[in-house]
């Protein structure tokens, strides 16, 4: 198997993680948390969304959060973006890298922004170019990259579309979003074979969430392919609140036992890590469905907090 000596792990657990959980979490345990997952060794956090409150109430602290946490030298602190109002709310708290996000379908694209793809791509490039401005690096998501829950299956072509789109706007790196978790490494293959063609694999993150448990199985393939960025929340936390019966993001600390196991280098400290995961499990008031985290519990304490 040929698989890379290292690879950059981007927790999303603050952010697609706590957008999906129905109890709110204090803005004081976020900053905690935030903080906590500063020490593991993770080089990059999405912290929060700028959306509309409204729609995701639970990230509605956005800017608070921002602007407590402690800031680790090396570590990005990201936003998610859907606009220009957006936009101004993240730079006003000085946010690392901002995250623009739309879907490859047009059913998920209308029910999470409410806008078509074509109506989506001017609101977007509008916010690459101030972002840009402001000396920003910004990456994009393009969701249901395998299939969507109103319109079904989604081709490789499809998604190669809106890929095209966003990097002539500018982005720095594209991270693709696997957003219901129901693909399988065959598919994933497609998919990158694809993509591969025209974009530096080195630009290209993904993005899994393990409804089905396959999100493991797709990483190997994507390791394989050449990819080297990958997304994932701690303890498995999250899914996406307009694509219903998706569930979590692959497990940050499933990935990283992964990873090392296989030789493969992530900057993490596995023990801070299920510390971490300790952490917002004791203020979500609720058990966390990772593997390790079951093993944490079954063996009490657990092996790795000694
Ligand atoms: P809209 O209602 O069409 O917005 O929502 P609008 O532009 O027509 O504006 C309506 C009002 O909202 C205006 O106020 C705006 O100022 C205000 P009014 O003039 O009526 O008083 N407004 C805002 N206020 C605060 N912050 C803003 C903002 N924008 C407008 N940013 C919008 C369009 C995009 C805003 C809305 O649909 C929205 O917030 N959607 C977010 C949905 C979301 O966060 N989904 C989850 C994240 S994506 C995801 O999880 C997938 C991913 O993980 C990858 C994967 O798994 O596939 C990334
Ligand atoms: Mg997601």
């Amino acid at each position: 198997m040929k698989l890379p000596k290292k690879v950059t792990v981007k927790e999303v657990g603050p952010r697609d993680g706590l957008q999906n959980e129905k109890e709110r979490v204090a803005t004081e345990d976020k900053i905690a948390w935030i903080d906590s997952l500063s020490e593991t060794g993770v080089s990059y956090i999405e912290v929060s969304s700028f959306v509309h409150p409204k729609w995701i109430p639970q990230l509605a602290d956005a800017a608070e959060v921002l602007k407590a946490i402690k800031r680790k030298k090396g570590v990005t602190y990201a936003a998610l973006v859907p606009n220009i109002r957006g936009l101004d709310r993240a730079l006003e708290v000085d946010v690392d890298e901002v995250s623009i996000f739309m879907s490859a379908s047009e059913g998920h694209n209308r029910s999470n922004i409410n806008k078509s793809i074509e109506e989506t791509y001017p609101i977007l490039g509008e916010v690459v170019k101030e972002a840009k401005q402001a000396g920003k690096r910004v990456r994009g998501y393009v969701s249901t990259v395998i299939a969507c829950p109103y319109d079904g299956p989604v081709s490789p072509s499809q998604v190669r579309t809106v890929a095209d789109q966003l990097f002539s706007m500018g982005i720095d790196e594209l991270s693709l979003g696997e957003t219901i978790g129901v693909a399988v490494p065959t598919q994933v293959e497609q998919l990158l074979d694809e993509l591969l063609l025209h974009f530096d694999s080195e630009k290209l993150a993904m993005h899994f969430h393990d409804t089905r448990g396959t999100a493991l199985a797709n990483i190997v393939k994507s390791l394989e392919m050449g990819i080297t960025i990958f997304d994932s929340s701690l303890g498995g936390l999250g899914g996406c609140p307009y694509a219903k019966g998706a569930s979590g993001n692959v497990a940050t600390d499933d990935l990283v036992y992964m990873l090392h196991e296989l030789g493969i280098e992530t900057g993490i400290d596995f023990q801070s890590l299920m510390k971490s995961g300790q952490l917002i499990e004791t203020a979500l008031g609720k058990q966390l469905k990772s593997r390790q985290m079951d093993i944490l519990r079954a063996e009490g304490r657990g092996e790795y907090l000694e």
